[in-house]
């Protein structure tokens, strides 16, 4: 559901808030959660968010994981490549996702489900 898209959203930019990140980095990671969680709606038939904050000494980050129990995908490599899509989109969520975060790991099993972890250092 795009509500579902909505509270991704404003939940992460409210985590980065009080993480202390700033508005240029909080954009950045919106902007991925925003293509990671609308994959899981039209793709995943819907999913969920979990998140954890990352303490380390001196630093502070977000960890976000998005998963789902739909088709998966067949052909993580393929997925991967900037302007590829098996539907009607422009084939750059996942990309672009991963150019806007420090970390991006994509597991998926064909008819399990896919699972998309990214972290973004504050
Ligand atoms: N959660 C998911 N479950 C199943 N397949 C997925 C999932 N996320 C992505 N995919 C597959 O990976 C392809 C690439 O995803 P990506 O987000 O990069 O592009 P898109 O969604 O097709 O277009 P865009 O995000 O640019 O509008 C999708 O077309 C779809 O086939
Ligand atoms: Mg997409």
């Amino acid at each position: 559901m795009e509500q579902d898209v909505v509270v991704a959203r404003q939940t992460v930019r409210k985590l980065a808030q009080d993480c202390g990140m700033r508005l240029i980095d909080m954009t950045k990671l919106v902007t991925a959660v925003s293509e990671l969680a609308r994959n899981t709606v039209v793709y995943g038939g819907g999913g969920d968010m979990d998140w954890h904050v990352l303490k380390e000494v001196g630093r502070l980050g977000l960890r976000l994981t998005f998963r789902d129990t739909g088709p998966g995908i067949p052909d993580l490599k393929l997925a991967m490549t900037d302007g590829w899509t098996s539907g009607n989109g422009m084939g750059l969520g996942l990309t672009g996702a991963k150019r806007l975060v420090d970390d991006f790991v994509l597991e998926s099993s064909p008819g399990e489900g896919t699972r998309v972890v990214i972290t973004r250092w504050v």
